[in-house]
């Protein structure tokens, strides 16, 4: 701890202060469980805010980032990346639509490619004048500043500066307002499945997304979806959509993409993704390590955490919130400091 003498105010870490931190640090992880530096042992209801699906120190995971870092760790996005390719070829499978995938560090950065994609596919096609997204209030897509306009909410938006333009949002599952909204210059419309970090958990109405694709499809648009907190397996299916009968032409991933590690990707269809061409888009470090999980590892995973407690116990647990869902999507409504609650309702007092 260390105290800045100048500033008049106690710096309690040199971390910046954007996290409101529960005083409390984990030495390591076992499956579903956190032990804390003073030994106290957790059931992590967090899983890293939807990441560590695999729960903590998966060995897979572990031996896979372990040997990839001994191999080679980077060789830019100059040369191929046979782990990289196999990826995408089985991301590509498993989505059922996507015939490419790009690969970068998180989901606000899966989030800018796709909407870099859709606006792109509009410009190679002739009309660059259809740049604007319709989204949704309620939505989250990322901290950067095109994901912060596209989310629109006022308390994240609030002190940087000009808003990025190009975004319509309407009220959630309000299909009159997407139609007024639809106009010459729109070229997407960009939902999650669930909605799970804008004050609430909701679940789009499989009828309206059905709508969504339908309004895409006779105006020219493209349907994009943010899957980066429902992707991976965490509504009971590898993505979300298939759940509900409507498939995306573009899908951001990120969080449980990694087990862990940093990375998103977002998938697109050949025709909605035929303006990325070389040089278009970017990243030094998108995909470099490749944690290909197989059946084999996610049944070796589901082992792993044998002694987790089962999704109905799970919602039984919570004291002071409710879990509402899809499936497995665990995500706690409204806590004022998300975090701390689940913390909170996680911890299982028969094991500290
Ligand atoms: C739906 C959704 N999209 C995008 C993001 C941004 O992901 P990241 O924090 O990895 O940039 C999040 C993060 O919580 C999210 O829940």
């Amino acid at each position: 701890m260390r105290k800045a003498a100048k500033a008049g105010h106690i710096v309690t870490s040199h971390l910046l202060p954007t996290f409101a931190r529960v005083d409390l640090g984990f030495e390591r992880g076992e499956g579903a469980w956190l032990v804390a530096t003073n030994g106290e042992r957790y059931l992590d209801f967090t899983s890293g805010v939807a990441v560590n699906a695999l729960g903590h120190a998966h060995p897979h995971v572990a031996q896979a980032i372990a040997e990839q870092a001994a191999k080679l760790i980077h060789v830019s996005n100059l040369f191929r990346i046979p782990e990289g390719e196999r990826l995408a070829e089985r991301l590509c499978a498993a989505s059922g639509f996507a015939e490419y995938a790009f690969f970068c560090n998180s989901g606000a950065e899966a989030m800018e490619g796709a909407i870099k994609c859709a606006r792109k596919y509009h410009a190679v096609n002739g009309a660059p004048e259809r740049v604007r997204i319709i989204t949704f209030e309620g939505a989250f897509h990322g901290r950067t500043l095109a994901t912060l306009a596209a989310g629109g909410q006022k308390k994240y938006l609030e002190g940087f500066g000009p808003v990025v333009e190009g975004f319509d949002q309407v009220p959630f599952g309000d299909l009159a307002a997407v139609k007024r909204a639809i106009g010459p210059t729109t070229a997407a419309i960009l939902i999650e499945p669930i909605q799970g970090e804008g004050g609430g958990v909701h679940v789009v109405d499989n009828q309206f997304l059905r709508e969504l694709r339908e309004l895409c499809d006779t105006n020219g648009l493209l349907l994009v979806l943010d899957e980066v907190q429902t992707g991976m397996g965490r509504t009971g299916d590898l993505f979300a959509f298939p759940h509900t009968g409507v498939t995306p032409d573009i899908m951001a991933l990120a969080k449980a993409l990694g087990g862990g590690f940093p990375m998103g990707a977002f998938l697109t269809t050949a025709a909605a993704g035929k303006g990325m061409t070389a040089g278009t888009h970017g990243s030094c470090f998108g995909g470099m390590v490749v944690l290909d999980l197989d059946r084999h590892s996610a049944a070796r995973a589901e082992r792993h955490h044998q002694g987790e407690p089962r999704h109905e116990e799970a919602r039984a647990r919570p004291r002071r919130k409710t879990a509402r869902g899809r499936t497995l999507a665990m995500i706690f409504d409204k806590p004022s400091t998300r975090t701390r609650v689940s913390f909170d309702v996680a911890k299982d007092r028969n094991n500290v």
